[in-house]
This record gives C-alpha cells, sequence and structure tokens, in this order.
C-alpha cells in the first residue's frame, strides 16, 4: 500500500543511488509540486543540492516573497534567484496564442535556468535538474499511454534538444493528494503544502490577449482580493483552484461612479476536482461571489464587470488556456 513515509524513504534512497556526490540543481516554481519536489531532494542529498528560483513576474501577488523567504525558512535549502521579468516581458510581447505563450515561457525558463546553472556550477556544469511533474502533467502533455495532447505544460514539453542535465521528476507517479501528504511527511508548513495548484507558465495563461505589465499588475490586484476573500470565508479547502482570468482583449460598456466605462472583463473560475484531469464548477455561496466583484470592481478601475464560469471539465478545461 502506498503510504507518504514509504515513498518518502524509497524516494530518498532511489535520489541517493542516481545522484552520488554530484550537483543538483532544482528549479522552484511558487507551486507546492516544486517546493516538495525540493524537500525530498534536500532530504535525500543535503548541501549537492541547490534552488533557482527563475523569478518570471509572472507570479501573483505575494509569491515570489513567499519562495524567497518562507520556503527557505522551513526547509535551510540553498536558493539563487533570477530575477527575469523584462526578459519574459519581453519574449511574450505580442503573443497571444496560448501554446505559443507556453513554448515561450518554456524555453525561457529553460534559458534562464541554465545561465544560472553555469554560475553557480562553473565551466563543469550541473548533472541533474529536479522538477516537480505529477501524474496528471504527464498524462494531458501526451506522455502517458496512449494519451492525447491537450496542453504541452511548460514542465514537460517545450525543453529545448541540448538541455544539457538529466531530470529527475521524484513525483512522477503521483497525484496531488499524495504529493501533500508527502509534503507534510517532509515537514513543510501548511500554507505551501496546501497552496492551491497553480501552472507554471502562471499568469500568462490567465490574460486572454498580450501579456503586458499593466495587465499583470491589474490581474494580480483582482486575484488578490478574489483569494482574499475565499479564505476570509473559510472556503480555501472547498476549492481545488479557483483561477482568476483577466479577457484583456474584451471590452464591455459599464457605468462606474458618474460616467460610462469601456472596461474589462474578469472570470472567476472555482472549481472541486481531485487531480485536475476532470473538475465541477464549485458552487460558492452567492454573499462570497458578491463580495469578491463588489472589491474587484470599486479596486481595480479597468474592471467594469466580474462573471462566473459555470462549466465543468470536460468540455472546458480548468484554466482558459
Ligand atoms: P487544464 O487547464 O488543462 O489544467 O484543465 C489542469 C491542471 O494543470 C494546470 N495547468 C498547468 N500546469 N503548466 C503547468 O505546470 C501548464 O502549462 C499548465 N496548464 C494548466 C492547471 O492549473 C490545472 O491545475
Amino acid at each position: 500500500d502506498w503510504t507518504s513515509a514509504n515513498f518518502v524513504s524509497e524516494q530518498v534512497q532511489r535520489i541517493r543511488e542516481q545522484v552520488g556526490d554530484r550537483k543538483v540543481l532544482c528549479a522552484l516554481s511558487g507551486g507546492v509540486d516544486s517546493a516538495v519536489a525540493a524537500a525530498l531532494v534536500q532530504r535525500a542529498i543535503g548541501s549537492q543540492l541547490t534552488c533557482v528560483f527563475v523569478d518570471h513576474g509572472l507570479l501573483r501577488k505575494g509569491e515570489a516573497e513567499q519562495v524567497r523567504e518562507d520556503f527557505v525558512a522551513s526547509t535551510g535549502v540553498d536558493l539563487v534567484v533570477a530575477d527575469e521579468q523584462e526578459r519574459f516581458l519581453s519574449a511574450l510581447a505580442g503573443v497571444t496564442e496560448p501554446e505559443a505563450k507556453r513554448k515561450i515561457i518554456g524555453r525561457e525558463f529553460i534559458r534562464s535556468f541554465e545561465a544560472v546553472a553555469r554560475s553557480v556550477t562553473g565551466a563543469k556544469g550541473v548533472d541533474f535538474l529536479v522538477q516537480g511533474t505529477l501524474y496528471p502533467d504527464v498524462v494531458e502533455s501526451g506522455g502517458g499511454d496512449g494519451a492525447a495532447n491537450i496542453k504541452s505544460h511548460h514542465n514537460v514539453g517545450g525543453l529545448p534538444d541540448d538541455l544539457s542535465f538529466t531530470l529527475i521528476e521524484p513525483l512522477r507517479t503521483l497525484f496531488k493528494d499524495e504529493v501533500r501528504a508527502a509534503g507534510l511527511e517532509l515537514g513543510l508548513p501548511d500554507e505551501i503544502v496546501w497552496r492551491q495548484p497553480f501552472p507554471g507558465p502562471g499568469l500568462a495563461i490567465r490574460i486572454i490577449g498580450e501579456v503586458t505589465a499593466d495587465r499583470l499588475d491589474l490581474l494580480r490586484e483582482a486575484d488578490a482580493i478574489a483569494r482574499a476573500e475565499l479564505t476570509a470565508a473559510g472556503l480555501d479547502r472547498n476549492v481545488w483552484q479557483m483561477p482568476v482570468v483577466l479577457l484583456a482583449d474584451v471590452n464591455s460598456v459599464g457605468v462606474q461612479g458618474d460616467g460610462r466605462t469601456y472596461g474589462h472583463p474578469i472570470v472567476l473560475r472555482p472549481v472541486a476536482s481531485e487531480d485536475a484531469m476532470t473538475a465541477d464548477w464549485s458552487r460558492l455561496p452567492y454573499d462570497v461571489l458578491e463580495r469578491i466583484s463588489t472589491r474587484i470592481t470599486n479596486q481595480c478601475r479597468q474592471i467594469n464587470r466580474v462573471v462566473l464560469d459555470v462549466t465543468s471539465k470536460p468540455p472546458a478545461t480548468i484554466e482558459w488556456e
């Protein structure tokens, strides 16, 4: 039978055998998967591991700080931060197609990461790269048995051919609940273990249209309000995740204050799910939805409409892109 304790001890053993005395890098994304993968490898080989956080500027409010401060405090991991916000913004300029966004982000991510790898390890380079790929990521990227390629997840597909390290993916057989159990087993704090799943390409695939700095700021603000209200209502664990999506290329007419507006809609996409492969839309209480809507339209000047996505997966996916 699967237990988190057995899983951790088996993986620790395996990683030690595979790695020997060589060097390992791990990319932290801000999410639970890479945090658990890193903590697992840290448990196995300690100071042979260096974690790298490529700050692509596509995270939600407060998440970069959580990686830089809280994760380091709870694991004692060696962390190098690369501030690459400009690089990602310029690479994404003018791009609207979701798969193109994912491929660009995957490519830039690996390039930034390789640059850091060289600076951390010198000319010799690094031997292994840890990634927090889960079983559903493998399946949905067409890596599973006969599964269709639905979305190319940047942590599986889109890697360049000249990739110069061997991947270690210790969570490849796990579902999210098992990852959380492993995280608790490894002593990670609740805020990290219970964080909502968040896609590697981040807010870039929650802006329908071109990704710009202003649009990112706008979405970050709206998303922070929605999350804060969900938490205040005690509903964090009732939803699997709640993407907040900015329809940046859509305008509608509204009336705010004393005048006509022509602003953007924000979509709330709360879903219930076991493993993200299927999902049902969450029936959030109306008063919570109302507070989210009122606060977002009051505090985000360019948002004049908040809409609720009431579609299950299938036929829709969880993210809008
Ligand atoms: P979809 O939208 O396909 O999402 O129903 C299923 C789960 O995967 C997450 N997701 C991604 N995660 N890179 C990731 O690391 C991606 O490109 C990506 N696209 C979607 C999504 O948030 C959901 O949890």
